[in-house]
This record gives structure tokens, C-alpha cells and sequence, in this order.
């Protein structure tokens, strides 16, 4: 089967495990978590990063330092995956949906005002599969209505906005390095930031709380989202490749819009003239998924149907005009996208959606 994602995992990966290994360093203290942190926030363009256990702790993490709490609402894009949700529940506020743009797949920002009201707190834009949002219009309503801007960076590493790194734009911009995301620490996430309160406040809460000036001493019920010095060692080898990973996805994904851009009821990815799409998933719309997805596992090949929108899933079931959303939803496709992808396997993917 050639997979969706798959990581590539070297020498120096195994190089610095060793080291934590020998050197006993294996839980949260070491090292590796602070060159980690200060060499992922420095490659966004933010001062502050603060690693944690997964993307999905990162979300919770960020709204829960920026003081997000019961009563108050977020605004978040219908298409995404479930964590980004998830986030805003565990803090006590309530997910408020809004529709997605036809081509980015990204929040629509024109749908955003019509969902503010005066328990609105803030907004979490998802960088979908590797397409940054439109950020302008977003940090103008939320500077305009006093919102917080929590960037869902977890598909897009690296991808850029108007010449910016996506997650240096809002007031947190949120990873993930799961074993299928762009680079990986196994689990892993990580906030970064420009604001040093909000820094602060992030260490604070994901270490349990505990007092700086005296120990086992908790003012406040908090959590353990820390990453551990192994996952981190796997994060610095990883990031030392970033740039080579993001250049072949962009490679390979130039390779299948060549090769199916005459295909018959393809619709292609966008790359928007203020954006570098860094194409975590090479995704496209098609009229007949799932029997093209039956037709490219019989020619040994994998794919993944887009997320389910928001509001169809149980616990977020709710009435709603998200047209967008159901449309692209029924009609997107992940093909495999990983760095590890050759030139020949992209032909032969490209011949059986062809001969579909
Ligand atoms: C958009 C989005 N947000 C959040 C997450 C959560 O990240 P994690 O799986 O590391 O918890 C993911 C991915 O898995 C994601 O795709």
C-alpha cells in the first residue's frame, strides 16, 4: 500500500534518543525540550514556545491561559478535525461554528461578525491541510470586538501568510507532531507566542500550577500537558529537516496538479496569491469518493475522506447554514502526501484516478 503519511525518521533522530537514553534524561526536564521550544518558536517567528504533550493539549492549553471559561463562546471553522472543538469544551465555553471558504476550505471570514455576540471570546482560525487562513480580516474583527486570536496551526508548519509563518499572527499559535504531521515527536505539541505573560502563564498551567518559589505549593488546579526530553530530541532532529520536507510536499504537490489538472471533475487545491501552502495533505474534490477510494485500494494505494463537518457529529449535532462545509466535506480527498512519496508512485496514482 503506498500510505497517506508516513514520517521519515533518521540517524540523527536515533542520534539524540541515544543520548537521552544514556544520559537518563527521559521525562520532562532536559535539554532537548528547551532547544526544542526556543528553535520551533524562533523558525515561526514568535519569542516564546512552550512545548507540550499534543496539539490537542496545546489548544486547551493556549484558550485556558488566555482565560477562556465557562459562559464564554469561540468561534471556530465547521471543517476541522475534532480536537479543535474538543479545546474549547474542556475549558467550559462552547464551540460556535461558522462556515468554510469554497477554496481554501479554511473559516470563511465573511461568516465570522454574524456569529459575535456578547459571550463571544474568541476566534480560532484552522489552517486546513496546509492552507493558512486568511488572517487580515480575522485579527482586524478580533482587534475591532476585543477578541483572542488562537491559531489551530497543528496541519501547517511552516506555511506562510503575507510573507508571516503561520501561528505568529494571533496571540497563540497552536502544533501538533503527530506521527503524520509535517515533522514529528511521536505525540507532541507546542504553543508559541510573542506575548510573555501569556508565555508565562502557559508554563505555569501545564506544569500542574506549581509555584516557582516553592515547591509542591498550588494556588490553582491545573494539568500535566509537558512533552518529554525524548520527544523533544525526535522534534530537534526533525526540525533540522523542515525546510527539505516542506520543499517536496511542495514538489510533489506541483507534480499532481500537472498531471491532473485536465482530469475530468477534479477539482485541484488553491494556493491564494497571499499564501504558501505548505500541502500537509495533497488534498482534492471529487464527484464519486467512494468508489475512486475503492478503485485506488484496489491499485494498492490509501487515502483518507475529509473530516465530517462539526455539526453533524454527536455531540456537537446542531441545526446551521454550512452549505460550504457538507459540500466540501461529501466531496474531498486526501492522496498520499508523504515525504517519502516518489515521483513514480504520484504517476501511478494520478493513472488510477484517471482510469476511474
Ligand atoms: C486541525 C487539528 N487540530 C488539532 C489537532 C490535534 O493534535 P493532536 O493529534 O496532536 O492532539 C489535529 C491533529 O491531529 C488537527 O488536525
Amino acid at each position: 500500500m503506498i500510505p497517506v503519511t508516513e514520517p521519515l525518521l533518521e540517524e540523527k533522530e536515533l542520534e539524540y534518543v541515544t543520548d537521552c537514553v544514556e544520559s537518563g534524561w527521559v521525562s520532562s526536564i532536559g535539554k532537548y525540550v528547551t532547544k526544542f521550544e526556543e528553535k520551533f518558536s524562533g523558525y515561526c517567528g514568535s519569542k516564546h514556545g512552550v512545548a507540550v504533550a499534543n496539539g490537542t493539549v496545546a489548544l486547551h492549553l493556549a484558550l485556558a491561559a488566555l482565560g477562556i471559561t465557562k459562559g464564554d463562546e469561540v468561534i471556530i471553522p465547521d471543517l476541522t478535525f475534532v480536537a479543535t472543538a474538543n479545546a474549547v469544551i474542556y475549558t467550559g465555553a462552547k464551540p460556535v461554528f461558522a462556515d468554510v471558504d469554497k477554496e481554501t476550505w479554511c473559516m470563511d471570514t465573511s461568516k465570522i461578525k454574524e456569529k459575535i455576540n456578547k459571550k463571544t471570546k474568541a476566534i480560532i482560525p484552522v489552517h486546513l491541510y496546509g492552507h493558512p487562513c486568511d488572517m487580515d480580516p480575522i485579527m482586524e474583527i478580533a482587534s475591532e470586538k476585543g477578541l483572542k486570536v488562537v491559531e489551530d496551526a497543528a496541519e501547517a508548519h511552516g506555511a506562510g501568510y503575507k510573507g508571516k509563518k503561520v501561528g505568529s499572527i494571533g496571540d497563540v499559535g497552536c502544533f501538533s507532531f503527530y506521527g503524520n504531521k509535517i515533522i514529528t515527536t511521536g505525540e507532541g505539541g507546542m504553543c508559541v507566542t510573542n506575548d510573555g505573560d501569556v508565555a508565562k502563564r502557559m508554563e505555569f498551567l501545564k506544569d500542574h500550577g506549581m509555584s516557582k518559589e516553592k515547591t509542591y505549593w498550588h494556588d490553582e488546579i491545573a494539568f500535566n500537558y509537558r512533552m518529554t526530553n525524548v520527544q523533544a530530541a525526535i522534534g530537534v532532529a526533525q526540525l533540522e529537516k523542515i525546510d527539505g520536507f516542506i520543499e517536496t510536499k511542495r514538489r510533489n504537490a506541483i507534480l499532481y496538479n500537472d498531471l491532473l489538472k485536465d482530469v475530468k471533475g477534479v477539482v485541484l487545491p488553491v494556493e491564494k496569491e497571499w499564501a504558501k501552502n505548505v500541502y500537509w495533505m495533497y488534498s482534492i474534490l471529487v464527484e464519486e469518493r467512494t468508489k475512486l477510494m475503492e478503485r485506488l485500494k484496489a491499485d494498492g494505494i490509501d487515502s483518507r475522506p475529509f473530516f465530517y463537518p462539526l455539526h453533524v457529529l454527536p455531540p456537537y449535532k446542531r441545526e446551521g447554514d454550512f452549505p460550504v462545509s457538507d459540500d466540501v466535506s461529501l466531496r474531498g480527498l486526501n492522496l498520499p502526501s508523504s515525504v517519502k512519496l516518489k515521483e513514480e508512485e504520484i504517476r501511478k496514482i494520478v493513472e488510477s484516478i484517471k482510469n476511474d
